[in-house]
């Protein structure tokens, strides 16, 4: 799992006073709220010191106060003659060698090396090759995902203090003479400070390096797709995809001279077969909508650059709190923020978040030319939703169990979608990529589809509608409703199917009003 684990962590003592511990402390303290792009700090440690890359650490100051938990990112190795020390208070002071620097106990705050740089990789069995070299070790500030969702992007107001984003309805802003921008803002369609707080929680939450934020799911897909597709280009598209989805592929981009295959995402080879020298775009739903279906992030993300196509990861289900797709090495993150981001189905939204940053500077071109951006309520009330996430997520997955172990001992459900069975087709899968499995549940009924349509209508706390991730429970006939467009396709979906999307409510709540639904 990509999150921090606190119990175990290891224990760096790194003793840094002066200048560099108090860099360290202003990374923690003010401002790096997002532990996500470029936080590194660096450090000269001893031989024993050294720890391998990847590792979790607890920054420790001298006074035993605990600066940070961070990630150990790389690790330098610099024969000591070539690095050129400069301090804060004589620059260019040199040292004759190893011990003349240690015996001065003064410590640098700034390195600059002059000759070749090798990267420890890790290797449990290296060790330093003399007594003269140098270890850097980089640092990454880890926070933990609830922090991050309360406080990434979301500084206080420089102005007022307010410890909330505030909606700033402005379409634009005034200039201290022609190009004389105010923090960068010129027009709100190109950016507005709310949709950023918005934009980089959300990179945050997904370890990535650039959140974008639209007026819907839709509007981030067609920006997506029209940015990095021309004519001639291939699209995979999963074959139980969201109906919407598979609607703008097929019957608006298509259009334009973009051809496409339906995949079973949940079977690498069926997407290796899709795949054609002119992909340029694997796009995988996980777990899919609405049968749950899983797919292996990791293995299509190897598969897709093969092909020099880029992994375009729907993440609406399980949210960054379950499943973060760019650090399983996929390109773009997607979203209906509509759904758990927001959480209380009171807005429309959508977001792209990327690692890369040339892609995301392409994303943010088409974002502004092509305009369809979250206004700055809708932004604002989809922040909101982020900051309880992560609570809101574990509620709606310990629900859904309890639903999950309701259907499965019920004698008119036939078969029951849900990636934390063990007999799930993609559990195994699901169990390594995700740290829970979701609120989305899926079944079959005995009777075909008047019997689904019938549970569908009889249901009462569950109420009848499209759309997911609220804290209200909803239930849905998915042929009849949210993939109606998909009816006499390949991505057609059992008439006999029912989707719930299982809210926070009280769960004897929920499992009383199921029983009824399908008492009949
Ligand atoms: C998995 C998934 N992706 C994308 C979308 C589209 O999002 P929106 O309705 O916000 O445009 C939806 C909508 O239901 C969805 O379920």
């Amino acid at each position: 799992m990509p999150w921090p684990r606190v119990g175990g962590l290891r224990t760096l003592e790194l003793g840094v006073p002066g200048p560099l511990r108090k860099r360290l402390t202003d990374l923690v303290v003010h401002g790096h709220k997002r532990a996500t792009a470029g936080l590194l700090a660096e450090y000269a440690v001893d031989r024993e010191e050294v720890e391998r890359v990847g590792e979790r650490l607890v920054l420790v100051g001298n006074d035993d106060e605990s600066l940070a938990l961070v990630e150990v990112t790389r690790v330098d190795v610099v024969p000591f003659g070539q690095v050129r020390w400069e301090f804060a208070d004589s620059e260019d002071e040199g040292f004759a060698d190893v011990d003349d620097w240690r015996a001065s106990h003064r410590w640098f705050w700034e390195r600059h090396t002059v000759g070749p740089v090798r990267e420890h990789t890790g290797d449990p069995n290296w060790s330093l090759t003399s007594e003269t070299d140098v270890v850097c070790v980089w640092f990454r500030v880890v926070h933990g995902f609830e922090t991050l969702a309360i406080h990434a992007g979301q500084e206080p107001d420089p102005t007022t203090g307010a410890v909330v984003p505030p909606i700033y309805a402005t379409s634009t802003y005034a200039q201290d003479g022609i190009g004389g921008l105010r923090a960068g803002y010129e027009y709100s369609r190109t950016a507005n400070p709310t949709r950023t707080a918005l934009e980089e929680c959300l990179a945050s939450l997904e370890d990535g390096a650039r959140g974008l934020a639209f007026a819907s799911g839709m509007a981030a897909e067609d920006t997506l797709l029209r940015t990095v597709l021309s004519p001639g280009d291939h699209v995979v598209i999963p074959d139980d995809a969201y109906g919407g989805t598979y609607r703008l592929v097929s019957n608006v981009v298509e259009r334009w001279g973009v051809s496409w295959t339906p995949a079973h995402v949940s079977d690498p080879e069926s997407v290796r077969s899709a795949l054609r020298p002119e992909t340029k775009v694997v796009w995988v739903e996980t777990p899919t909508n609405p049968l749950l279906g899983v797919a292996d992030i990791a293995t299509l993300a190897g598969m897709a650059h093969d092909t020099a196509a880029l992994l375009v990861v729907d993440n609406t289900f399980a949210t960054p709190y379950l499943q973060q797709p760019l650090s399983l090495g996929a390109d773009v993150v997607v979203h209906s923020t509509t759904k758990y981001c927001g959480g209380h189905s009171d807005v429309v939204g959508g977001a792209l978040v990327v690692s890369d940053n040339g892609l995301g500077d392409e994303l943010a071109y088409h974002q502004n030319a092509i305009g369809a951006v979250a206004g700055p309520f809708d932004a604002w009330l989809v922040l909101r939703g982020l900051r309880t996430l992560g609570v809101r997520m574990d509620r709606h997955c310990d629900n859904a169990e309890r639903v999950v172990a309701l259907l499965q001992a019920h004698r008119r459900v036939t078969e029951v979608f849900y990636p934390g069975l063990p007999g799930h087709r993609g559990h195994e899968v699901a169990a390594k990529q995700m740290r829970r499995f979701g609120g989305m549940v899926s079944f079959r009924v005995d009777g075909g589809e008047a019997a689904a349509v019938e549970v569908c209508n009889r249901a009462r706390l569950f109420t009848l509608g499209e759309s997911l991730g609220g804290v209200e429970s909803l239930i849905e006939h998915p042929g009849r409703m949210t993939h109606a467009s998909a009816t006499g396709s390949p991505l057609e979906v059992p008439a006999d199917l029912v989707r719930l999307s299982v809210g926070i409510e009280s769960v004897d709540d929920l499992l009383s009003d199921l029983g009824q639904a399908l008492s009949a």
